[in-house]
């Protein structure tokens, strides 16, 4: 079985002190729930090695939510994957699609970003998902397949270990509504024969797909209990304790159940 993995993403939220209480609380409520499931948080670039130092002693792994594709250099406002590995990031979002729609990241780009993240240390929490009108004219799967095939253009098998997709629907992120475990599994289903026609079985069943959108305490067992739904990527229940604990309690239960 796959290990679930369950990611805060906090988007540009918290500030140094809140980050930090917050890291803490999660690290604590990791700790308290065991080794059982995969945990990361993913805070805003300036407060990465503060958080770091909170997750100290804990298993839980510190995310950045972009990078830059080129080795260090004259690139301002940018970020090098090594300047993240050496801060203690374990992961990268990148394909989220607040980043695709507002800062007009498309595939291409992405691609470049994947790349340069899994030639360093560094995995990647690959995001892709279908806008509502997709959806409504039966696109979703042609959607997610452009998606897949551009992010992961030119990237062998052998990187397929460090990259983790998530399962997006935009309609789904920060509104509330949250696809149906069944759309969930639908999605996550036709991406894993995705990956088993591109890779080859072996590989494809060892990826781990998260679903994110409106990720809650309330819906996640049921979303994390679908064969192919292997964690969550979540927003806005992410950015207290009182509702993060509960989804990775949900995920622990679920990882204990089998
Ligand atoms: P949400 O965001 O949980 O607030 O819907 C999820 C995401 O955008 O990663």
């Amino acid at each position: 079985m796959r290990r679930l993995f369950v990611a805060g993403n906090w988007k540009m939220n918290t500030n140094l002190a809140s980050g930090k209480e917050l890291a803490k609380a999660v690290a604590a409520e990791a700790t308290r729930l065991g080794d059982v499931i995969d945990v990361a948080v993913c805070p805003p670039f300036p407060y990465l090695a503060s958080v770091k130092t909170e997750l100290q002693g804990s298993k839980v792994k510190l995310g950045a939510q972009n990078v830059w594709f080129a080795a260090p250099g004259a690139f301002t406002g940018e970020t090098a994957v090594e300047m993240l590995t050496d801060v203690g990031c374990s992961w990268v979002i990148l394909g989220h699609s607040e980043r695709r729609q507002i800062l007009g990241e498309k595939d291409e780009l992405i691609n470049k970003k994947i790349a340069a993240a899994t030639s360093e240390d560094l995995g990647v929490i690959f995001c892709i998902g279908e806008l509502l009108e997709d959806r409504q004219a039966a696109r979703t799967e042609a959607v997610l397949e452009t998606q897949l095939a551009g992010g992961l253009a030119n990237l062998d098998a052998a990187v397929m270990g460090q990259i983790v997709i998530a399962y997006e629907p935009v309609w789904a992120i920060g509104t509330g509504v949250t696809a149906s475990p069944e759309q969930a599994e639908g999605a996550h289903a036709f991406i894993r024969g995705w990956l088993t026609k591109q890779y080859g079985a072996k590989v494809a069943d060892g990826v781990r797909i998260l679903y994110g959108g409106s990720v809650k305490a309330d819906n996640a067992e049921i979303l994390l209990s679908q064969p192919n739904v292997d964690g969550a990527l979540v927003g806005g229940a992410s950015l207290t304790a009182a509702q993060f604990g509960p989804i990775l309690q949900a995920a622990a239960k679920c990882a204990a159940a089998g």
